[in-house]
């Protein structure tokens, strides 16, 4: 019997995910919060829901379906703490109690992790961010794993449409951050749908992070990207405190999603970077 998906999230990650299953011959359904974003998709070859799954009837379409996976891979776009609550909390609750499904997956992120000094960290390194969208996103990642389900922290994510330190190169608001010495750790698109697909696949569940092989410092990322678009290096600043998910300084390894054979297709910042960097005129 040809095995079903439900992707609730169907954006920068979920749409090329949806389109990864459908490849695989998976009966894929896709959820999006707005009625614009579903018809902005009526064009897939996956079936596309408009549904809120943060309110509790939001699934009520879903009573007779069946799912071998579900993925949940929305987001909280850029709203605050109460945002966070009601997409990934009050949504994953609402997901686990209402649809009926073998295996669960949660898109969680590498923030979680509080470590500033650079130090390699894996799943087994604490993850105590203090900041309270990362506090939603580790109840979360509690309550899935309690389940049984599998919860992946990604790594900052960029690809065609979406880098948002090369944005901010193109429109001169770039800087460094003191030294330039913190540490970034990057996923392309394309490789977290890769890593999602995979997931929903393996026969292990648990905590995985998804990340490509090498974290880089942000001298090194601001010195290949500026050499390539021929400009200067962005000024120098301070720490940006304002990050919404913490600031943080770590390395964040993929030992454990690789000890399972996965591989990412960008492997480092340069590959994933070098076609889009084609794409602005180097
Ligand atoms: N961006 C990063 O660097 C980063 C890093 C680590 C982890 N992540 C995680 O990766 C996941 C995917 O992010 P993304 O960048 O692909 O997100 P995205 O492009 O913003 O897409 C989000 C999708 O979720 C849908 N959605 C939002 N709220 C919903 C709700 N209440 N009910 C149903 N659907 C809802 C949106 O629908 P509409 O279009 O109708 O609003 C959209 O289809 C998220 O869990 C995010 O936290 C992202």
């Amino acid at each position: 019997m040809r095995r079903s998906v439900l992707i609730a999230g169907c954006g920068f990650v979920g749409l090329p995910l949806a389109r990864n299953f459908v490849s695989s011959g998976w009966e894929t359904h896709a959820i999006t919060a707005s009625e614009s974003s579903a018809a902005n998709l009526q064009g897939e070859a996956f079936r596309v829901h408009a549904a809120n799954i943060s309110e509790r009837t939001g699934l009520k379409a879903f009573a007779d379906h069946s799912f071998d996976v579900v993925i949940h891979c929305a987001s909280s776009g850029r709203g605050d703490v109460s945002r966070y609550a009601a997409v990934f909390l009050a949504g994953t609750q609402n997901l686990m109690a209402h649809l009926d499904y073998r295996r669960l997956i949660f898109c969680s992120s590498t923030s979680v992790y509080a470590q500033t000094d650079g130090s390699w960290v894996d799943e087994n390194s604490p993850a105590n961010s203090v900041s309270e969208t990362s506090q939603v996103l580790r109840k979360t990642e509690d309550m899935v794993l309690a389940s049984g389900g599998t919860v992946t922290r990604l790594a900052g994510l960029y690809g065609p449409g979406r880098c948002v330190s090369l944005q901010r190169i193109l429109e001169g608001r770039a800087a460094i951050q003191e030294d330039g010495k913190r540490v970034v750790n990057s996923l392309h698109q394309l490789d977290a749908a890769h890593a999602l697909r995979f997931l929903a696949e393996a026969e292990s569940s648990g905590l995985f992070n998804v990340v490509d092989n090498r974290p880089v410092t942000e001298m090194e990322w601001f010195h290949y990207v500026c050499e390539r678009l021929n400009k200067p290096l962005p000024p120098r600043g301070p720490r940006d405190y304002n990050r919404k998910r913490g600031w943080s300084s770590k390395q964040v390894s993929n030992k454990k999603l690789r000890s399972l054979a996965w591989e990412p297709i960008y492997p480092t910042f340069k590959d994933g970077l070098d076609p889009l960097l084609r794409g602005v005129g180097t």
